[in-house]
């Protein structure tokens, strides 16, 4: 079955640590990923609302089919205006670095990706940190200093006007580790995957802004130790930020829409899957079906700067 990416969630003491974590499993995973989750959950129970992730990622690798579409879900036409009922009122948004192609910026998968060009195990693990921290800031301070030359474009634009003029909950969930949501004015935004311009000391455990390159003998403008400061990106292997206030968004989400993004990594990939069990209505913005095509209501397939700022006039319609 290929490169496989699979989310784990391991219960910490009495629940209060419990967190999601991304792992790849090469060749044939289908057998590594059974036993890996069946490890899990043998070794811990996993109580709770939010906590259904394991469950519905078993659901995914076994090819069952999760959604359970509510009786409002069936029945409600698909409308945005607010002006006729008030039909979705709570949006959760999860983008990928496909929104951010149109700016410019590579996407990880396919043809020219970053990750044909490097292995993810050569840097983007804890390991691979380890190993050669020089060949690991190379690759993120690339990145970081391509943000210098590309704009947000009109996908973000969009977005960002969705924020500002949508009067119930929203919230953008940005797998990017860019910065261009925020430049495009987006507020009510979070970064699950860590962002470029932001920078972890691990002998304090701050995060700070950072601009320009880090490199290896970066300092801590808090603590002052050098050498211990690594780009706060969320590795292979490691929690992804927020994963609560994600849940919790999209218990209460009526409307989930998934833009540029090819639902090849979890926990991300499975929010579809949640937003759907708890009754919204999904929509996936992207240039051909994402892995997880199956689970939403509705596909648009094309250009992010297009699909999106029409999709965003209907919405506010
Ligand atoms: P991918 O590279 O896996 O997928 C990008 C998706 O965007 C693909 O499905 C493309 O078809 C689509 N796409 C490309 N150009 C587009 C455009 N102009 N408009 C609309 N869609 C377009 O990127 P992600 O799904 O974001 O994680 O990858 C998820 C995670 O995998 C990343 O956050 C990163 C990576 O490993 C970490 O590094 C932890």
């Amino acid at each position: 079955m290929g490169d496989r990416f699979v989310a784990f969630r391991l219960a910490g003491d009495a629940g209060a640590n419990a967190g999601h974590g991304l792992a790849t499993f090469r060749g044939d995973g289908l057998a590594a990923i059974v036993a890996f989750l069946c490890g899990l959950a043998g070794g811990q129970a996993l109580p709770g609302r939010g906590d259904g992730i394991l469950h519905r990622v078993v659901d995914l690798v076994l090819n069952r089919a999760v959604a359970r579409p509510t009786a409002g879900h069936v029945a409600s036409p698909y409308r945005f205006n607010i002006g006729r009922g008030m039909e979705f009122r709570n949006i959760v948004i999860l983008t990928g670095a496909g929104i951010s192609a149109d700016s410019g910026l590579a996407t990880f998968r396919g043809a020219d990706g970053l990750w044909e060009g490097h292995r993810v195990e050569d840097v983007a693990t804890p390991e691979a940190y380890r190993r050669d921290p020089q060949l690991v800031h190379q690759f993120y301070d690339a990145r970081r200093a391509r943000l210098g030359a590309v704009e947000p474009n009109a996908a973000h634009a969009a977005l960002a006007r969705l924020d500002a003029e949508w009067p119930g909950e929203l919230l953008i969930v940005t797998q990017n580790v860019d910065d261009l949501h925020e430049r495009a004015g987006a507020k009510r935004l979070l970064h699950m995957h860590g962002e470029l311009t932001s920078g972890w000391c691990l002998a304090c455990d701050e995060r700070f802004l950072w601009q320009g390159p880090m490199g290896e003998k970066a300092s801590c403008p808090a603590c002052q130790v050098t050498g211990q400061v690594r780009p706060d990106i969320v590795w292979f292997g490691e929690m992804p930020y927020d994963m609560e206030r994600i849940e919790r968004a999209l218990q209460n989400a009526d409307l989930f829409a998934s833009i540029g993004t090819s639902g090849a990594v979890y926990p991300a990939a499975g929010l579809v899957q949640t937003a759907r069990y708890c009754g919204a209505h999904c929509i996936e913005m992207n240039l051909e079906p994402s892995q997880g095509s199956i689970f939403f209501d509705e596909s648009r397939m094309g250009r992010a700067k297009e699909l999106v700022p029409a999709w965003v006039d209907d919405v506010l319609a």
